[in-house]
């Protein structure tokens, strides 16, 4: 297992994605441990972009209930369909929220957030956990941010 995350030095977010995808896999192909391994994506996810908020939400039957993160303390709960992270939920995709003062019903677990991205991953064709990342600055996500982290779901899925 890798003992230092490299981190890219350049400005380029693809250049950024690009250096941090491959560690990721390296850092959880030797571990099955679910919460392990998200627990060092959502730091390796925070050390690279230096994100306001990052974690995940794990479902358990009819809510996502609060798993690994690196941030300020969150909400715990949020039921199917509500805010960003249940939408995505219900939804069944990533959504990306340039404004979250536009998007109706956003939980604002704080007031620092100004922009949000939140990624399904699915384990035998359900949605099993959203990655969800906020920005305390607006409209800090776009298209490349939701390719390169639907790349990362992809490893996820492999050991959920
Ligand atoms: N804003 C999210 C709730 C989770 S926190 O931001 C960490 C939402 O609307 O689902």
């Amino acid at each position: 297992m890798a003992e230092n995350l490299i981190v890219a030095t350049s400005k380029d977010k693809d250049e950024k994605y690009s250096v941090l995808i491959p560690q990721v896999e390296a850092l959880v192909a030797g571990e099955k441990d679910v919460v392990a391994n998200l627990s060092n994506v959502a730091a390796a996810l925070k050390q690279t972009f230096g994100f306001f908020w990052v974690g995940f939400y794990l479902v358990k039957e009819n809510e996502l209930v609060l798993g690994p993160f690196q941030g300020p303390i969150a909400c715990t709960r949020i039921g199917f369909g509500k805010g960003v992270c249940g939408a995505a939920w219900k939804e069944q995709k990533t959504i990306l929220v340039p404004n979250v003062d536009e998007f109706p019903g956003h939980i604002a677990c704080s007031s620092d957030s100004k922009s949000e991205i939140v990624l399904p991953a699915f384990k035998d064709g359900k949605v099993s956990l959203v990655l969800d990342i906020d920005s305390d600055r607006l409209n800090d996500f776009d298209d490349a941010d939701a390719q390169h982290l639907e790349r990362l779901m992809k490893v996820i899925e492999r050991f959920i």
